[in-house]
């Protein structure tokens, strides 16, 4: 049975309006649901994409390769002739740094989400199949995927705990969270033996860090990142429709455990980030409602831990393909919050995102029709000529690395980028004091995801340690 309604679809322009069919909502949360969901974004998008493999489009080759994945720069580099933009899969792409920043920071553009993307015919199915119980980190009402007026509302009620002063008062807890993990590596793998460094350390100092500060059990950590890591390819376009439900499952896990633990500190609220935020819903809508409460949560925890771990294992895997800025680093350690920055610049966490034009607009006398999407390459911009002298190389000693784009710009920069730096600093800094001759062992394996850059598995052979004291 499906019943008729009229609604202005959230992917609409200003003043669209479509006509739409739903189905009832237990019909939604079923397979059927599921497989139309699919249907109308990421496989519509997937076939996009393999039409536009056929049709030569290099971005497009890359989306669904992932040995060219691998080591994207070569093709960015490619479409560093393009100014302003390229032609990617699907939208325009640009690797500048001037005209991603321009992009990123500009009132005419807007932040954008999957069900936006498709092509106007499949919105009906998107609409019959009902939104998702779900929703994801670039799904409304998450910060990453609202514009004002309701993104600064959202984004004020977890702002103060990020400022510097209260990242600040983080290190010490932080340090000695690096310190355990540690210990606990030397306890179970002796020197010369192999050990994976994204499972024992870099994926944990991150969770450990951020469900301290949000007040959420650390034994569920390890549940967590297999929660999460079922989740991250939310981020991605055009997934098969395994991934696709699996993310779906993984989602809706996260979200009913949070809600779970959201209404058990109603009842007894701690001293911790989320039970401020409980006090906030507002059932009148004055405050934020169970749903904008769940995606604020979930984002911040997520977001907390799904990113750094990127930046450890990526700042692990430059430091050893590049010993003699290791040596540097062990010469002069007041470098690390450089080389923190430096591989944010070099191999960054978050590959790309994407705007949206409000209103006809312009870029650099390219005219840009409103609805249009453009890709912001965070990576290949961070490699830009015109910023970054010998941008190919990695320097920890690089006097402007700040000036990266890994954390984007504009309204959305992100909230936990002091965290973020102090964290890689801490965890890299007592990786490597703690191990000076750490050497990988055999192949690492990546992620699988496009939007997220890092390893899977980085395997590491433990030399002795200089001193589990410090
Ligand atoms: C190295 C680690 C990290 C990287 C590379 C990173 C990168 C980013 C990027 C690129 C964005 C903006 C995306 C866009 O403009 O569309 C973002 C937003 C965000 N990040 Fe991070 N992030 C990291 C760590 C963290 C941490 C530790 C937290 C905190 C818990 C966090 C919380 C957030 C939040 C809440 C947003 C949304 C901000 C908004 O929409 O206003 N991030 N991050």
């Amino acid at each position: 049975m499906v019943s008729a309604w009229y609604e202005n679809v959230p992917s609409c322009l200003p003043g669209e309006v479509v006509v739409a069919l739903s189905l009832p909502p237990s019909v939604a949360r079923s397979p059927l649901g599921t497989t139309l969901r699919w249907s109308a974004t990421h496989g519509l998008m997937r076939a996009a994409i393999r039409r536009q493999v056929r049709a030569g489009n290099p971005d497009a080759r890359l989306l669904l390769d992932p040995v060219l994945q691998a080591d994207p720069f070569p093709h960015y580099e490619r479409l560093r002739g393009r100014h302003p933009f390229a032609m990617g899969a699907f939208a325009r792409l640009t690797v500048h740094h001037d005209i991603a920043t321009a992009v990123l920071r500009s009132d005419d553009f807007g932040v954008t989400h999957p069900t936006q993307v498709v092509p106007a015919p499949a919105r009906a199915a998107l609409a019959l199949a009902g939104p998702t119980r779900h929703p994801g980190p670039i799904d409304p009402p998450s910060m990453l995927a609202v514009d004002a007026p309701d993104h600064p509302r959202y984004r004020k009620l977890v702002t103060r705990a990020f400022t510097a002063r209260r990242v600040a008062a983080l290190r010490e807890r932080t340090t000695e969270i690096a310190r355990e993990l540690l210990d606990d590596m030397e306890r179970d793998v002796r020197a010369g033996e192999t050990v994976d460094l994204v499972a024992r350390y870099a994926s944990l100092l991150p969770v450990t860090v951020i469900s301290e500060m949000l007040g959420v059990p650390t034994s569920m950590r390890e549940q967590f990142l297999a929660w999460g890591d079922g989740a991250a390819t939310s981020l991605d376009m055009g997934l098969t429709r395994q991934a696709h439900a699996s993310m779906e499952r993984n989602l809706a896990a996260l979200h009913d455990w949070m809600r779970d633990h959201l209404r058990r500190l109603r009842r007894e609220p701690g001293d911790d980030l989320l039970s401020g935020l409980v006090g906030e819903v507002d059932e009148e809508g004055a405050g934020l409602t169970e749903q904008e409460l769940v995606s604020t949560a979930l984002l911040v925890l997520a977001a907390g831990f799904e990113t750094t771990v990127n930046l450890i294992g990526n700042g692990a895997s430059q430091l050893f393909a590049h010993p003699e800025q290791r040596e540097r680093l062990v010469a002069e350690p007041d470098l690390w919050p450089n080389a923190v920055d430096e591989v944010l610049r070099f191999d960054p966490p978050v590959e790309r995102t994407a705007r949206r034009a409000k209103v006809d607009t312009e870029v650099a006398g390219e005219a840009i029709p409103a609805g249009d999407l453009v890709v912001t390459v965070l990576a290949g911009a961070n490699r830009d000529p015109q910023v970054f002298a010998d941008p190919a190389a990695f320097d920890v000693a690089r006097v402007n690395a700040k000036e990266h784009l890994a954390f984007s710009s504009g309204p959305h920069f992100c909230l936990g980028a002091q965290l973020a730096r102090m964290e890689g600093e801490v965890a890299l800094r007592a990786l490597f004091e703690r191990h000076p001759h750490l050497a990988p062992a055999g192949a690492p394996r990546r992620r699988p995801t496009r939007i997220l850059r890092g390893y899977a598995e980085l395997p590491v052979r433990l030399t002795p340690a200089v001193s589990a004291a410090r």
